[in-house]
């Protein structure tokens, strides 16, 4: 939520409100004069993100407050909120006060302008746009159960105040006790914040270590995992019957979260993935379950660096996202359409999909380069059967040889339902044939672990 405090006279302010409606995401909250403000402001001043300052106040009061807000943040040692001056003062004499220089995102709005209210309301909102862009081109959240195995990262610790405000609780490589931790659990903290540029290398570090760890046993962490990816219970139900164990579910758990933020961070990639997941349909359920059973697999390969384990999770999540008809993504061999059932056009998007989500992912810059190989190859065939190419064996690659038999499990998953011991055989069995060799054959092997470790 974003929290606006306006300082002025509330009259002034109630049209400009008003026009905003009732919007959850955002709260204003008003302070009648300067004495007001300062009192709002000493009590809780670092949960605003936006300070609209000035309407119908005298000139040297609502200088007084800027200082005074200025100063508050300098003694927390915190950056400023966004101040959205309204005042006769010159442009000149605003710089000299280090008005802009103080947040970027300041803005003045001189009192004799025109249309005041409707300028009001302008810069209001795109401020409220640009608050809400701050914090995930910065920061990227991390569970602060992750952080509790540990008593020292290799990299800052913030806490979110708003959503534009964040403060240092910990420094890079300093070492902390637990009791820190669980104070902030214990004041309904989830998740502690790292700087985007620290993330991977943050991850890299959690993940090293914890890859001593990554054993299958019994019993895992449903609720951690079902809050936070919102999955649908037949994800929850499969992964529960791969018996994997508590860290590993996190493990992959954390990668699913990380490549979904990555992938939103693409505007028309965004769209079809959050549409995908409010359908929460086969497509979704399906991309999530391949990201589990294809990290799985790289573990049982002992390939479980953090870079493989987010390429697969990024093409598992990406790899179908083009489609909007689950009936589409379910095809997986072009040998058995039934043309009753398709009319051409259909069956040529099937044909299409693995390269038109590839041109999608090739725009993103910041995505390694196998995810678009991976993507574009995910219906190839050892036999050279598969689409859009026909490649054979040697000419697909190991990881994507690995996406293909972890898709393959999860749509033999799928048909199954119920996975007792004489269906994990007849999987077993079926996989044997078509995957054990070349580049196939390790992940096959993988697979066929952790089949095995679930009977
Ligand atoms: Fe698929
Ligand atoms: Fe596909």
């Amino acid at each position: 939520m974003i929290r606006v405090l306006l300082v002025g006279h509330r009259g002034k302010y109630a049209a400009v409100v008003q026009n905003f409606g009732n919007n959850p995401k955002w709260e204003f909250v008003f302070a009648e004069d300067k004495k007001h403000g300062s009192k709002i402001y000493e009590e809780a001043g670092e949960v605003f993100d936006i300070v609209v300052l000035g309407l119908g106040m005298a000139i040297n009061h609502s200088q007084e407050f800027y200082q005074e807000i200025k100063r508050s943040a300098a003694d927390k040692k915190m950056s400023m909120p966004i101040v959205l001056w309204i005042s006769s003062l010159k442009h000149s004499e605003l710089s000299a006060l280090g008005f802009y220089a103080a947040n970027l995102y300041n803005k003045f709005i001189p009192e004799d302008t025109e249309c005041l209210q409707q300028q009001i309301y302008d810069a209001i909102s795109i401020t409220l746009e640009e608050v809400s862009a701050v914090a995930a081109k910065h920061y990227n959240r991390v569970s602060i159960e992750r952080i509790k195995e540990h008593n020292y990262v290799n990299c800052d610790l913030f806490l979110k105040l708003s959503e534009s405000k964040f403060v240092k609780i910990i420094n890079a490589d300093e070492m902390f006790t637990p009791e820190i931790i669980d104070n902030y659990r214990n004041k309904g903290v989830e998740y502690l914040h790292v700087r985007l540029e620290d993330y991977m290398r943050f991850s890299d570090f959690i993940y090293s270590s914890l890859k001593s760890k990554f054993k299958i046993s019994a019993g895992n962490d449903h609720e951690v995992v079902h809050k936070d990816l919102e999955m649908t219970s037949f994800v929850l139900e499969t992964i529960n019957n791969l018996k994997l164990d508590e860290e590993t579910v996190k493990t992959l758990h954390e990668i699913g979260h990380s490549s979904i933020q990555m992938v939103k961070r693409n505007p028309s990639l965004k769209q079809l993935l959050e549409k995908a997941q409010q359908q929460k349909g086969y497509i979704y359920s399906h991309s999530l379950l391949i990201s589990y059973i294809s990290g799985t697999i790289a573990m049982k390969m002992q390939w479980a660096s953090f870079q493989t384990l987010q390429k697969l999770g990024l093409a598992a999540i990406l790899h179908d996202v083009v489609f909007d008809n689950e009936r589409l993504a379910k095809i997986d061999n072009l040998g058995k359409i039934d043309y009753q059932n398709f009319t051409i056009s259909e069956v040529n998007e099937i044909k299409k999909h693995p390269l038109l989500a590839k041109e999608l992912i090739d725009k993103m810059k910041d995505l390694p380069p196998d995810v678009s190989s991976i993507v574009s190859a995910h219906h190839e065939r050892f036999d050279g059967q598969g689409f859009p190419r026909a490649l054979t064996g040697q000419h697909i690659s190991q990881i994507t040889a690995l996406f293909i038999v972890a898709e393959d499990f999860v749509n033999t998953i799928f048909e199954y339902k119920k996975l007792d011991r004489e269906s994990i055989h007849q999987i077993s069995t079926r996989l044997k044939e078509k995957y054990d060799m070349g580049n196939f054959k390790r992940p096959y092997e993988g697979m066929l672990q952790t089949l095995n470790e679930m009977l």
